[in-house]
């Protein structure tokens, strides 16, 4: 089973609430929230009351992906916020067992992201700890970037490293995925994928979820 999960930076944030129903009426498995703090990323988005708006509207878990420098304070914050799964880098804190940790304890599904450039042996000794694993398609900050090729190889790669350790944890990719790279992602491996352009941008989008859905399950 693939889950898809639309992220709302790149809905029409006018009408964010209206949006976030929209997606959850068109099928949406789950809601994909991007938090920029300015610091670790070069964009500033949302705080906590989105997630607490987010939640109001839909029934759908909410994976809260925390692009900031100070994972530990603000993980347990989203977590409290209403945030189903909270979402942290590996390059964002030297304290990545004290912050996932936290998180649990806030009440959210800890999981840990990788940028395109880090290594898996980042998460090697965090693996007791998580419940999901996103590999970045770009680098974090904006949506609507292309997508790094390099990424389907990256998520083959973990794919195995799971499988030797005998793991079952579920592979996310975020940023760049679409109808063409989407089947691609789900022979390597991954099962939860984030869109944001490529969904929002749909004029239909039940028909797009629905497509994208597809393309993962029948690769
Ligand atoms: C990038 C974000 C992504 C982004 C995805 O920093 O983490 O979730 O919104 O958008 P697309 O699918 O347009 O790359
Ligand atoms: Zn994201």
């Amino acid at each position: 089973m693939c889950i898809i999960a639309p992220s709302i930076l790149s809905a029409d944030s006018g009408r964010l609430a209206q949006e976030i129903a929209a997606m959850e009426a068109a099928g949406a498995d789950w809601l994909h929230l991007d938090i920029m703090d300015g610091h670790f990323v070069p964009n500033i988005t949302f705080g906590p009351w989105v997630v607490e708006m987010a939640k109001k509207t839909a029934k759908i878990p909410l994976d809260v992906h925390l692009m900031v420098s100070d994972p530990l304070t603000y993980g347990p914050m989203f977590a409290r916020a209403g945030a189903d799964i909270v979402t942290i880098h590996t390059e964002a804190t030297v304290h990545l067992h004290r912050a996932l940790t936290a998180i649990r304890e806030a009440g959210a599904k800890p999981g840990l992201v990788l940028n395109p450039a880090t290594p898996l042996s980042a998460i090697e000794y965090s693996l007791d700890l998580v419940d999901l694993l996103v590999v970045m398609g770009v680098n974090p900050g904006f949506s609507g970037q292309p997508f790094i090729e390099s990424t389907t190889q990256k998520v083959s790669n973990l794919t195995k490293f799971l499988q030797s350790r005998k793991l079952n944890i579920p592979i996310e990719v975020d940023g760049g995925v679409n109808d063409q790279n989407a089947p691609h992602l789900a022979k390597a491996g991954a099962t939860v994928l984030v869109s944001g352009s490529h969904l929002f941008k749909s004029k239909d989008y039940r028909a797009a979820i629905l497509n994208l859905r597809k393309l993962c399950q029948n690769p």
